[in-house]
């Protein structure tokens, strides 16, 4: 939190230290001093665990402090999660775990939320056929398969050491003793929670004081029914929840309010590993979450276009090098719309899209001087949205094998549907499929068929777990909560670490930019130089600063074997810590 505060009101100090950076001709080499560097990241030897929440980092803290590896220690964090930040940490909802071995093997776990099997492709229609975002969004149908207790079981099973049952006890106590709520859920329960958790009695009881009040910094939130959901997870595996008294309880919620979730979606549920999406940047490598995530496609695609400029030159912050970058955004997202999907359904072109040629061929149509506007990309009309909640985590243990996951119940609290008894908050992820082509979903987010909605089909994503390798070894760990914004906020982890020599709390800290293609607009946060937007408006850019993007929790492994880690300043409440 001292961190925090300091980041925030040190902003001008930090532009000026990234302008000199960018004035040398060459990458600057990262720096890890205490006197060169601005900002300082937590500094540790044997592991390390960065997250949103300094209960959860405890946590996993701990396990690996109990010769757990990474992956025990990230299965923790993510069932510790599930009951200390329920605005994102979830049993309810899914997401992905990017793992990159000590002996570096990568893999990538796709836990995605599925479509149930009657889900079908023009479901969040009206009557009039226009895309309904109540439905999507806060109804029963909203709500896809859920898959974290699937990724995390697998994980702990495949790459893990420790027993299942190990890994969920933390999580289980801290929800039958209670914990004490913090800042961030305070304030994301009266202003999310009062809106969407309220509706729901089940809801409500778990989250709202007996005078109606949502709970408050400083009290203690015991959660006796989620208890009891993972204890019988940690007795039974995730049978419990696939097949056992869990599913029945999900199942009968959805059956009494018009969901469509049953008993075989649950049972026919399963987490899937895929081959990560990897390219290459400047000599480093880097590995993503590949399809039914764009996340991973899109980085290394953005990465590619950008190779063909000398960032590093041009110098962090400069009106150029957000213009190139910008831009090359533009085309991602472009492709993104059209391409983009489930790849048990569609044939994603992955090579294709991730290929240098192609790359090079975007950078071609790129003017460093003027904006080639969106409408001439691709056209399409959007909503606004403000929303902050999906979760991201790192870790790295002693031995060097580093993990990084993304999850999410989608927005805040997610459909803010308790199934029945279990104290399951239950996600809201079908709006992230196309409900109808050409019709942004909560994130202005445009598609088409490729992401349209289909039973058993899992959702595109923009999650991106992230790994990025120097010399053969992992190098930095990383990603981001914010929806769209998940992989341009990732893109400048990489951007700032590689061409612009910052060192992990640097990067995290310096103020972002996005691009999404529609809406035509470019948005950056406080801390950029008017100058500098005044320029990029010259060229065309439609400049909006808007609030702060994204919550990365990453950590880089220095030259030295040390562990440097950085939660992010733009969030309350997180925690780097290791030993
Ligand atoms: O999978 C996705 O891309 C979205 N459901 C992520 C949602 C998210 O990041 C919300 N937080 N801003």
């Amino acid at each position: 939190m001292i961190t925090t505060r300091f980041c925030q009101l040190s902003w001008s100090v930090m532009l000026c230290f990234s302008l000199v950076q960018g004035a040398s001709a060459a990458p600057s080499p990262v720096s890890y001093g205490v006197e060169t560097d601005t900002f300082h990241p937590v500094k540790e030897q044997h592991g390390m665990v960065a997250s949103v929440d300094a209960l959860a980092t405890q946590v996993g803290v701990d396990i690996l402090k109990q010769g757990g590896n990474a992956v025990d220690a990230a299965v923790a964090v993510g069932f510790a999660l599930a009951v200390t930040h329920p605005q994102a940490g979830n049993l309810g909802g899914g997401g992905f775990m990017m793992l990159r071995t000590a002996s570096g093997r990568t893999t990538a776990i796709d836990f995605r939320e599925m479509a149930p099997a009657r889900a079908s492709r023009d479901m969040f229609l009206d009557a009039n056929g226009n895309a309904d975002s109540k439905r999507s969004l806060t109804s029963h149908l909203a709500t896809g398969t859920p898959g974290s207790v699937a990724g995390f079981a697998l994980a702990a099973q495949k790459y893990g050491t420790l027993p299942l049952s190990r890994l969920l006890a933390p999580a289980i106590k801290l929800a039958r003793d209670g914990f004490v709520v913090n800042e961030a859920l305070a304030d994301d329960l009266n202003t999310y929670g009062k809106e969407v958790l309220l509706a729901h009695p089940n809801s409500k009881a778990i989250f709202f004081k007996a005078d109606g009040a949502p709970y408050q910094k400083g009290e203690k939130l015991v959660q006796k029914n989620l208890a009891h959901s993972l204890s019988l997870i940690a007795k039974q595996g995730p049978d419990a929840f696939y097949k056992g008294a869990i599913a029945d309880q999900i199942a009968s919620e959805m059956a009494a309010n018009g969901g469509l979730i049953g008993k075989a979606d649950l049972a026919a549920y399963r987490a899937v590993e895929r081959k990560p999406v990897s390219g290459s940047y400047r000599g480093y490598e880097v590995f993503s979450m590949p399809p039914p995530s764009s996340g991973g496609i899109h980085i290394v695609q953005i990465l590619n276009i950008l190779e063909n400029f000398d960032l590093a030159k041009m110098g962090f912050g400069s009106a150029d090098a957000i213009q190139v970058v910008a831009e090359a955004e533009k085309y991602a997202y472009a492709d993104r719309s059209e391409y983009l999907g489930d790849p048990d359904f569609v044939k994603v072109p992955v090579q294709a899209l991730t290929s240098k040629a192609y790359a090079k061929s975007l950078a071609q149509q790129i003017d460093l001087a003027k904006v080639r506007p969106s409408s001439e990309i691709k056209p399409g009309k959007l909503a606004p949205y403000e929303s902050n909640q999906t979760t991201h985590f790192s870790v790295v243990d002693s031995k060097g094998n580093a993990v990084a996951v993304t999850y999410t119940l989608n927005t805040n609290f997610g459909s803010g549907i308790v199934a029945g008894n279990s104290g399951i908050l239950m996600n809201n992820e079908m709006d992230d499929f196309s409900a109808k082509p050409g019709t942004p979903n909560v994130y202005g987010l445009v598609g088409g068929e490729a992401n349209a909605v289909q039973p058993a089909k899992r959702p595109l994503s923009s999650m991106s777990p992230t790994i990025v390798a120097k010399d053969g070894k992992t190098w930095l760990v990383t990603g981001s909560p914010g929806g769209s914004r998940i992989i341009t906020t990732v893109l400048q982890m990489v951007v700032n670490s590689i061409d612009f020599g910052m060192n992990v709390a640097e990067a995290t800290a310096a103020p972002r930019f996005h691009h999404q293609w529609l809406p035509d607009q470019l948005r950056v946060e406080k801390g950029f130089s008017p100058d500098t937007l005044r320029l990029l408006e010259t060229k065309g850019q439609h400049v909006k600063v808007q609030p702060a993007m994204g919550s990365t929790q990453s950590i880089m492994i220095g030259p030295d074997g040390m562990l440097y880690g950085a939660s992010d300043p733009r969030t309350v409440d997180d925690l780097t810590a290791g030993y």
